[in-house]
């Protein structure tokens, strides 16, 4: 059905009403006194804001959550009366997003309740004499990497450049950057924050150094950030892009990538992502993402290794940092699909060299049937390899720590991002169960890897949060969990944020 937007505005005032009979009356209330509070930026069902807002999620499986009203605030001061009105209505659930990434049901997204979009909440600015930029959360990376490009710095940001800022840069955030300067939120010494009860607070690394601990990777329990003070770093032309190989590669890229972690801590300037994909009737591939921070790659060494397997497609260069990003997000700006992630973290074994092939054949067997079936030629998984080194905890200690607690002592790892697509609802659970098959299977199977081992017993494995399915106890995986738990319960003493809001929890 065609309907002009001036006639849809028409209805507006009526229907937004009608399609707010889903909400309790408290919301319905609540809705109504951000409106008045708040002119001109609360949008009600069927308003061209609202309908945006709302739908403008990377899985479309968030886009059939309704919130009651969408406030779009342009200011800390908005987002800080938002959260003081929404005190008052203590049965009223509300969340914060930025650039909606986060595929998680409930994270970025409120049924029925209150929706803070921080989009209008954007921009870059960069003090050369501080040697920082000033990072507001809504946008996307392109943004702010684009913009500080044209100065001869960045900072430790996104990867691909369409993803969101605010939830990555709260939620630990890996970057190509990271074997250089530790993860992205390792970087940030400065949060303007909206605290559970509205008041607006600026957190200083220097003097808040437990506090600033807990906003480096709790997510969104410590309150609304309005603006990060982000470190800045020099950077020119970069080399890197993507390149894709068919199966008949599995076993070169592997061993490529099992003599690449270790190296990771000496060859900082390079980094990796292995995508392996799993698709129609047990076809797998590979998209393997390289950067390295300089013209060209090195000529030999574990990165050149990589360089020296066959690739069908290969979409390398030299150009700057802010076109690498852009051209990195375009494929998966197009999915417009129903998405799951889901994450382990698993050790390296130096004496297995193995392991990788036995996770692909198992996410291989896992999804086989399913994706042999000729309607779902659109579904399909991967398993990411994104080597964690050593040398990151070593950045994150230089820093003052994180809440994944990574240290100067840590051991190599490899996060897996274990990421799923479909299109039919039907699927929903099925494809997220996969990915649990998985990590269940991987995580009976690391004990038996490691039999014989030295050192085994000590290994610490957090769980990356950005990675994350909603039922991973990611916090309960942090080695400071207790300490966390009672900072964030005197940030948030009457769980405002605890209990109503959206995200991973203590
Ligand atoms: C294509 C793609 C590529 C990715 N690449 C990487 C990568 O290279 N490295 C990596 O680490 N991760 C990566 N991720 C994961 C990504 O970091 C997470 O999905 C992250 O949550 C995205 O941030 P966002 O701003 O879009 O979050 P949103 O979806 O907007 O929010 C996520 C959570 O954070 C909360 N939140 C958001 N903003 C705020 C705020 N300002 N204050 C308080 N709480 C807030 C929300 O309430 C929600 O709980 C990628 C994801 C995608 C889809
Ligand atoms: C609001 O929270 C801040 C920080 O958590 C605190 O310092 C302040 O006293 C609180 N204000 C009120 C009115 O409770
Ligand atoms: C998460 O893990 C912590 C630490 O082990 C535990 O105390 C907590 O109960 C767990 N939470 C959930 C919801 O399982």
């Amino acid at each position: 059905m065609h309907i002009s937007i001036p006639v849809l505005l028409s209805f507006v005032g009526l229907t937004g009403q009608l399609a707010l009979a889903g909400a309790g009356g408290s919301t319905i209330k609540a809705c109504q006194e951000l409106s008045k509070a708040l002119p001109g930026r609360v949008s009600l069902p069927l308003s061209i804001n609202y309908y945006r807002e709302a739908s403008e999620y990377w899985s479309t499986v968030l886009r059939d959550i309704k919130p009651a009203c969408v406030v779009l605030p342009e200011s800390a001061l908005e987002v800080g009366n938002t959260v003081k009105i929404l005190n008052k209505y203590p049965d009223v659930k509300f969340t914060a997003k930025s650039g909606g990434h986060d595929p998680n049901p409930g994270h970025a997204t409120v049924q029925d309740g209150v929706l803070i979009s921080l989009g209008k909440i954007s921009g870059t600015t960069y003090d050369r004499s501080r040697n920082l930029a000033y990072v507001k959360p809504g946008g996307e990376w392109n943004d702010v990497i684009s913009t500080l490009n044209k100065d001869g710095v960045t900072v430790v940001g996104g990867r691909l450049g369409i993803v969101g800022i605010g939830g990555f840069l709260l939620q630990g955030g890996i970057s190509f950057l990271s074997s250089q300067y530790g993860l992205a939120a390792d970087n940030v010494v400065g949060w303007e924050l909206v605290t559970s009860n509205g008041s607006i607070i600026s957190v200083d690394a220097g003097e808040q150094p437990e506090l600033a601990v807990a906003l480096r990777g709790s997510g969104s329990q410590f309150g609304i950030v309005t603006q990060f003070t982000l470190k800045t770093y020099s950077i020119g032309k970069v080399w890197g892009g993507l390149r894709i190989y068919d199966e008949s590669k599995s076993n070169d890229i592997f061993q490529a990538l099992h003599g690449f972690v270790p190296d990771n801590t000496q060859e900082q300037k390079a980094a990796i992502i292995v995508s392996n994909l799993f698709a129609i009737g047990g076809t797998r591939a590979f998209i393997v993402f390289y950067f390295y921070d300089a013209e060209n790659p090195p000529a030999s060494g574990p990165f050149a290794n990589f360089l020296k397997i066959g690739s069908l497609i290969d979409i390398t260069k030299t150009q700057t940092y802010a076109e690498l990003l852009k051209s990195n997000g375009f494929g998966a700006s197009l999915l417009n699909s129903r998405i799951s992630f889901r994450t382990l973290t698993i050790p390296y074994i130096p004496n297995k060299p193995s392991i990788y092939l036995e996770i692909s054949n198992k996410m291989r067997d896992i999804t086989k049937n399913f994706l042999s079936n000729p309607f779902r030629l659109t579904s399909q998984c991967s398993v990411d390899f994104q080597p964690l080194s050593s040398v990151v905890g070593k950045h994150t200690e230089d820093r003052g720590g994180n809440a994944m607690g990574l240290t100067g002592s840590d051991p190599d790892r490899i996060i897996l991002e274990i990421q799923c697509s479909w299109s039919d609802k039907n699927d929903d659970e099925t494809m997220r169960q996969f990915s649990r098959d998985l990590t269940s299977w991987i995580e009976s199977m690391i004990p038996v890897w490691l039999e014989g081992q030295d050192g085994a017993k000590e290994l610490y494995l957090p769980l990356f949060m950005n990675d994350a399915m909603a039922d991973q106890n990611v916090t309960g995986s942090y080695r400071d969990y207790d300490k966390l738990k009672l900072l964030q319960l005197q940030a948030d003493p009457d769980g405002v944020l605890r209990t109503r809001t959206g995200g991973f929890k203590y």
